[in-house]
């Protein structure tokens, strides 16, 4: 007699889809270290889109390397904090849009060069604060009898390029006159304050001639026009042509015009060169103290 079988079959559990990992498209490779040493090291991370290089920095420091060392602070490229170097080149790493970087190779990102290392990418960078200690500031003449001070518009259109500066030190650390020669730091002021000084020298309220002081003090000398500086300047300030060629023009003209010369005996703008003033990028001239100037290395002319 036939029998019906009936057979069930008990189908295989199927095993759940594995989440699919993140496309890890990116490799930053970032310089960890101190000042005693150190190297590039790579982080994988996938990427994502909008993202500008601190973007990532601060991925990598949240999900990866938490002790990494960055800088910040506005993300809005208006603190000059985060200069870095970016594949080489000087930096904000807040305005640098990840989509304007080739990713095949890694992405390397370094501190900026001329500055000593504090740890990653933090750099010291106060021989800058040194530098500016030194310049005289403004010195106003006396009121009108109104008791007002003018001045044109197109004289206060002239400063305001140079007040835009964010001190962000790019320009400082691309310039080759201190970034590949350290003992230029003691007489040599750099384009950040080759443009401070341009906006008092231009200032026609203030009452200092700086011009010797720029050449003999600031170096400004030492330049020799490279443009690196305004290349890399965030804020598009013009500073070779509108800052330092016109100053060394003025200098040019107070050592050897023979009329302006004699102009300035007879006016006696008054040379802004303290009795004692900070006098180097030595750890006295760090903490503020007042060095005897008669110790600085001078600085070639003009
Ligand atoms: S133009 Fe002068 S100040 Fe600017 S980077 Fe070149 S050498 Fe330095
Ligand atoms: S002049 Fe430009 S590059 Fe130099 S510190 Fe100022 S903003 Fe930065
Ligand atoms: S974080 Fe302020 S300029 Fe980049």
């Amino acid at each position: 007699m036939a029998t019906d079988v009936e057979t069930t079959t008990t189908p295989a559990p199927v095993a759940a889809p594995a989440a699919a990992e993140p496309a890890k498209d990116l490799t930053i490779s970032i310089w960890r270290g101190d000042e005693t040493g150190g190297e590039f090291k790579d982080y994988a991370l996938p990427a994502q889109e909008g993202e500008v290089v601190l973007d990532v920095v601060h991925r990598i420091q949240a999900e990866q390397a938490p002790d990494l060392a960055v800088r910040w602070n506005c993300k809005a490229g208006k603190c000059g904090s985060c200069s870095a170097e970016v594949n080489g080149k000087p930096r904000l790493m807040c305005m640098t849009r990840m989509s304007t970087l080739p990713t095949e190779e890694p992405i390397t990102i370094s501190p900026m060069r001329t500055f000593p290392i504090m740890r990653d990418l933090v750099t010291d960078v106060s021989y800058n604060f040194a530098v500016a200690r030194r310049i005289p500031g403004v010195n106003l003449r006396p009121r009108e009898a109104d008791g007002t001070r003018r001045m044109s518009q197109i004289d206060v259109d002239r400063g305001q390029e140079f007040r835009k500066c964010i001190e962000c030190f790019l320009c400082q650390n691309v310039c080759h006159v201190i970034r590949d020669h350290e003992e230029n730091k003691t007489n040599f002021a750099g384009p950040r304050f080759f443009a401070r000084l341009a906006e008092l020298e231009m200032h026609p309220l203030d009452t200092l001639d700086r011009r010797m002081y720029v050449s003999k003090e600031m170096g400004v000398g030492l330049c020799n026009i490279t443009k690196c500086c305004t290349e890399v300047c965030p804020e598009s300030i013009h500073i070779t042509d509108n800052a330092i060629i016109p100053l060394k023009e003025r200098v040019v003209d107070a050592r050897f015009d023979p009329v302006v010369w004699l102009g300035r005996k007879i006016l006696r703008r008054p040379n802004p060169t303290p009795a004692g003033v900070i006098a180097t990028f030595a750890p006295e001239a760090r903490s503020g103290q007042v060095i005897d100037s008669g110790k600085r290395g001078s600085a070639p002319g003009t």
